[in-house]
């Protein structure tokens, strides 16, 4: 029998009940690991950084995005997929937001899409989900505005901060967002978001009382080294597991022994 995906409306109903866990996810081989252990995988435009090279997540594309959502589809059956609008994909209009969700949920089969801003979103996400595309909102420190931001820095410091990320979380909630990551902010406000809002807060450098955390995987896994943020927690160093790896393998073909006669076609196969 198919397994029975999470919903959105599963992850909604989550707050109060238990953590939402959520990882990012790019590929179908990352996804079929992922995807026992949690809740929501996350397709996000981190991976223009973490795959592909970039400084920031600027030059994504939507049919990157598409691709790797398809991609991580085929390699999950339980967790909801959420696929990340990249920059200048929805910030022109609500109809331009529309188009480019639909053509993501169409053509990716995924549950949803996430999108960063908070009340100047308010009308575009309120316009998606009326016309059915379920939104995860992202607010706090917001990466596709690194520039604006002046950097990754932790936002909510200082009273007007503060006071605009609480305008944000409340506009989302309103215009009908399912759930709002919460990146690099204050944890006093991140808590307090928590507390405050009828949805689920997905925290990222945010707080421990989020009702639910997401993580970059290759952070998790030692995968990517380029910088590692403060609030990323390191649980394996497969890193350095594929250096060892490529080293044995180089050392061995340098000194003919590998391939050995198992790995070759044919009886009379001989080592040299
Ligand atoms: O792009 C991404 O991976 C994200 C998460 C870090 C929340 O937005």
């Amino acid at each position: 029998m198919k397994q029975k995906r999470v919903t959105v409306r599963d992850i909604r109903q989550m707050k109060g009940r238990q953590p939402v866990v959520m990882l990012t996810a790019y590929t179908t081989p990352m996804a079929r690991l992922l995807d026992p252990h949690v809740d929501v995988l996350l397709v996000g435009d981190s991976l223009g950084m973490v795959l592909y090279g970039m400084d920031t997540t600027l030059g994504v594309t939507l049919d990157m995005m598409i691709l790797h959502g398809q991609a991580v589809m085929r390699g999950s059956r339980h967790a909801c997929v959420i696929v990340d609008l990249p920059f200048g994909s929805y910030q022109e209009s609500p109809a331009q937001a529309f188009r480019n969700s639909a053509r993501v949920m169409a053509e990716a089969g995924v549950a949803g899409v996430k999108l960063e801003g908070g009340a100047e979103m308010a009308e575009t996400i309120r316009f998606l989900v009326s016309r059915g595309i379920p939104v995860l909102a992202h607010i706090g420190l917001q990466p596709q505005s690194v520039h604006a931001l002046g950097g990754f820095r932790a936002q909510g410091k200082g009273q007007d901060e503060e006071d605009a990320i609480r305008r944000d979380a409340r506009a989302v909630v309103e215009a009908g967002a399912f759930g709002v990551v919460v990146e690099g902010t204050m944890e006093p406000l991140a808590r307090a978001l928590t507390a405050e809002i009828a949805i689920p807060t997905i925290g990222i450098g945010a707080s421990p009382a989020c009702d639910g955390q997401v993580l970059v995987t290759e952070d998790v896994v030692g995968l990517f080294s380029d910088f590692t943020p403060k609030f990323v927690k390191r649980y394996a160093e497969l890193g350095d597991q594929v250096s060892a790896a490529a080293r044995a393998y180089a050392e061995e073909v340098r000194s003919r022994k590998f391939p050995g006669p198992e790995h070759c076609f044919g009886d009379k196969a001989k080592s040299r």
